[in-house]
């Protein structure tokens, strides 16, 4: 028998002005996301955008249905339009934020166990590492890839 152990490093920011230019700029592409969620239902609005290697950044965020799983989270929006649309381009990072009554959340949100899936299949579609920066407004929290949020990642098929 051995025992085993995984370690998750990430890196925590105090604020935005802490980051290096373009991934401010990300940052502040999944905050202002968060401005186009619909999200009638719980008021949860959540911002994501992706960051592609030539340094172009798309935008997503949640949307909800009256049949509540009909619904779709800001992360895979985001996502699936950035796969959708630039077919060809690998996806660099991805941020996220949440804001309610129109102030973003103090602590960073995380992501559904869903998202994470979907983010480790982009990360394998690109060919490089994912990088996710989640993002609060006093504390930010950078993952150097997604393995790091869904570890044994199911991608055997
Ligand atoms: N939501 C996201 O868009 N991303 C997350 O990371 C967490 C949850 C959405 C789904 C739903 O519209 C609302 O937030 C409340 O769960």
């Amino acid at each position: 028998m051995t025992n085993k152990e995984i370690k998750i490093a990430y890196t925590e920011y105090a604020g935005i002005d802490e980051l290096a230019a373009k991934d401010k700029e990300l940052a502040e592409a999944a905050i202002s996301a968060t401005a186009t969620a619909y999200a009638p239902y719980s008021k949860f609005n959540v911002g994501a955008a992706v960051l592609f290697d030539d340094g172009e950044i798309v935008k997503g965020s949640n949307q909800e249905n009256a049949a509540y799983p009909s619904g779709i989270c800001a992360e895979r929006t985001a996502l699936f339009y950035a796969s959708a649309s630039r077919p060809n381009k690998a996806m660099a990072a991805l941020a996220i934020a949440a804001s309610q009554e129109g102030a973003l959340l103090e602590t960073p949100v995380t992501p559904c166990g869903a998202c994470r899936q979907v983010m480790a299949q982009y990360q394998l579609k690109s060919g490089i590492p994912m990088r996710i920066l989640l993002v609060g407004a006093h504390k930010i929290w950078e993952f150097e890839k997604v393995d790091d949020l869904l570890p044994f990642t199911f991608d055997s098929i």
